[in-house]
């Protein structure tokens, strides 16, 4: 069984601490993605799952066993890092098969298994080429291919799709999910790239500073983000944020910001009328629409294609991004009206950023 499973997790490189007491557990055939900034911890996790860091506390366990005291190649993972590392004078060939000629296949059982993991990521092709006659998604299955022909029961993979560009990027990620599907092997997969985990992970893993903000699926990180970091990491462009006040009337709720105010859901609690909060509505929450209640002057637009975004202020010092269609006739420099889409509008606390609402 592949489950994975850490417990109080600490690494701590000369007294700064860079995983700080993480606690997960991933499924057998979970495709798990820990997502977070630069310099946040994700690779040292991921390193220490694999055995090439030693925690300072904490526990790791793979199936049922406590492997916190075994060799990176006792574990029975399979690894792909951003740097490939392929063997530049051996075939690609060559390079898929060293793995099963260290450990002294068969002949026979070497080519079966090469062709079949070449297969799997369609490069039956280029299985005779040099790696520098490769391009860099081909290089990047070769990778793969070199992973999966040891047939590892769990995938430990670090921003493996870094070096490609940005159209290869989006191929990649159909692809590596297709994968997964078809391997039914457990992936953990770190990367900091917040489209990447959305498009592909069965579950995310938010990591900042150390510490693991949140866990779920990719629709609850972006419906209901727990926390205000998590709220601004996810989507692009980035939520607007509102500080200001909750006001409660009857069963009306109201935010109220210096000359801006707005209706809540009245779900809202009336408990939080007069807390201080930050408001965040993401762009496409935003209404814009003749006869809306607030006004604003629109700065520029920027067109997608599929959509456009409209920068615009509200006069008081609001500075706010809406996703409108593709159409708007919007000019920058001209008058707007606008309102939030008031069950989109999420509540944190000003000091820590949890989730209030
Ligand atoms: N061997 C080391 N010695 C000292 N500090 C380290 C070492 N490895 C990592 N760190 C520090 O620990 C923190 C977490 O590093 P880590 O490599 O896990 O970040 P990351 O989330 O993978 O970032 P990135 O997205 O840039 O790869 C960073 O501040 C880093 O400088
Ligand atoms: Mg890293």
């Amino acid at each position: 069984m592949a489950r994975i499973s850490i417990k109080d997790l600490v690494k701590i490189f000369g007294g700064y601490i860079a995983v700080d007491r993480i606690s997960l557990s991933i499924r057998d055939g979970e495709f798990v993605i820990i997502v977070g900034p630069s310099g946040c911890g994700k690779t040292t996790t991921l390193n220490m799952i694999s055995g090439l860091e030693t925690p300072d506390a904490g526990e790791i366990i793979i199936g049922d066993m406590v492997v916190n005291d075994l060799e990176p190649g006792e574990r029975g993972l399979g690894m792909v890092f951003q740097d490939l590392a392929l063997f530049p004078h051996m075939t690609v060939f060559e390079n898929i098969a060293f793995g099963l000629r260290v450990k002294k296949f068969p002949e026979s059982e070497i080519v079966a298994r090469v062709t079949s993991a070449a297969a799997t990521v369609h490069i039956e092709t280029l299985l005779n080429k040099m790696p520098r006659q490769c391009s860099g998604g081909e290089s990047q299955r070769v990778a793969l291919a070199r992973t999966i022909v040891t047939n590892p029961s769990v995938f430990l993979m670090d921003e493996p799709l870094s070096s490609l560009d940005a159209k290869l990027r989006v191929d990649m990620r159909t692809e590596l999910k297709s994968l997964h599907k078809r391997l039914g092997a457990t992936f953990v997969y770190v990367t900091h790239d917040q489209a990447e985990a959305m498009t592909m992970a069965d579950r995310i893993v938010v990591m900042s500073r150390g510490r693991i903000e949140q866990v779920g699926t990719p629709l609850e990180i972006y419906n209901r983000p727990s926390t205000r970091f998590v709220a601004g990491f996810f989507g692009t462009p980035t939520m607007n944020f509102i500080e200001g006040t909750v006001e409660a009337n009857g069963n009306a709720r109201l935010f109220r910001a210096d000359g801006l105010h707005h209706p809540l859901s009245t779900a809202v609690p009336a408990a939080l009328a007069g807390r201080k909060v930050v408001l965040g509505v993401r762009s496409e929450h935003v209404l814009i629409a003749d006869g809306a209640e607030l006004r604003g002057i629109t700065q520029l637009t920027e067109p997608l294609g599929d959509a456009t975004l409209v920068h615009f202020d509200d006069g008081r010092g609001h500075d706010l991004v809406a996703k409108v269609g593709p159409a708007t006739g919007i000019q920058p420099g001209s008058a707007m009206c606008f309102r939030f889409a008031s069950d989109y509008c999420h509540l944190f606390d000003t000091a820590d950023g949890t989730r209030i609402y």
